[in-house]
């Protein structure tokens, strides 16, 4: 008998009769906030599997280790049971969002390089941002974990900026979360996809994330649909 796990902001977890194997649904949901902002949006979780399978499956095919064991149905994927680092791994390549507010900074400039932010997960604390020796010592994970989803957020940054460039998008920031399999081996987790990225348009710099809700500038499951024909574009999949 499945059971589950948790529901989070947008997706559930559930056991399934394989201890090594969780079922998860992506809803048809959007928050901001932290949660404080909640909105139903028909086929907005379909929309953000469909990119994060995308992205998932170019990456493990250059390379990246991933949760990923296959599709079920158009909102549910099948993932290697991992025990998640409460971290969130943030990477920037465009001055945007709090990283624009929390310095006085205009948004849209390009960083000199890449702006890597870790913040420990926590709904009740919003989120804060931690530090290397915080997170050592206070046993979240040792220096050569963090070096090791360092370095796996590097290569994603790496491959997936060309991607979106080839789909005319510009990747602005994304959050990356990892977890550790029964073996030992770290790999990369969760999801990717406009909910935890920011995507430009190269040309107009149009908003195609998450921001088209929490800033209330367009409908949100035509916004990941567009980005999903994009990328399917740029991956020749259509
Ligand atoms: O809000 P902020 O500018 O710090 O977000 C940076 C990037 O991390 C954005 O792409 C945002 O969608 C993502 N993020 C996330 N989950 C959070 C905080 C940020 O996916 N809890």
């Amino acid at each position: 008998m499945e059971k589950l796990l948790y529901t989070g902001k947008a997706k559930q977890m559930w056991q399934t009769d394989d201890p090594e194997v969780l079922r998860v649904v992506y809803m048809d949901q959007a928050t901001a906030l932290n949660g404080k902002k909640k909105d139903h949006f028909a086929g907005k979780g379909a929309a953000a599997k469909g990119i994060s399978d995308l992205v998932f499956n170019y990456l493990i095919e250059h390379g990246i280790a991933t949760h990923f064991i296959k599709q079920l149905s158009p909102t549910e994927d099948l993932v290697k049971k991992c025990q998640m680092f409460p971290l969130e791994f943030v990477t920037r390549n465009v001055i945007a969002g709090h990283f624009a507010s929390r310095y006085g900074l205009k948004e849209g400039k390009v960083l000199a390089e890449p702006v890597e932010e870790t913040f420990y997960k926590s709904d009740e604390l919003d989120d804060p941002f931690i530090n290397e020796s915080a997170t050592i010592a206070l046993g979240i994970a040792s220096h050569a974990d963090l070096e090791k989803m360092w370095s796996f957020c590097r290569e994603v940054n790496a491959l997936l900026k060309p991607l979106f460039e080839k789909a005319g998008m510009q990747l602005v920031d994304f959050k990356l979360e990892f977890g550790r399999l029964a073996d030992g081996q770290i790999v990369l987790a969760d999801e990717f996809s406009p909910d935890n990225c920011r995507l430009w348009d190269l040309k107009t710099d149009q908003h195609l994330d998450k921001d088209v809700y929490r800033r209330k500038l367009a409908d949100l499951t035509k916004t990941y649909d567009e980005v999903l024909d994009r990328l399917k574009g740029a991956l020749g999949k259509e």
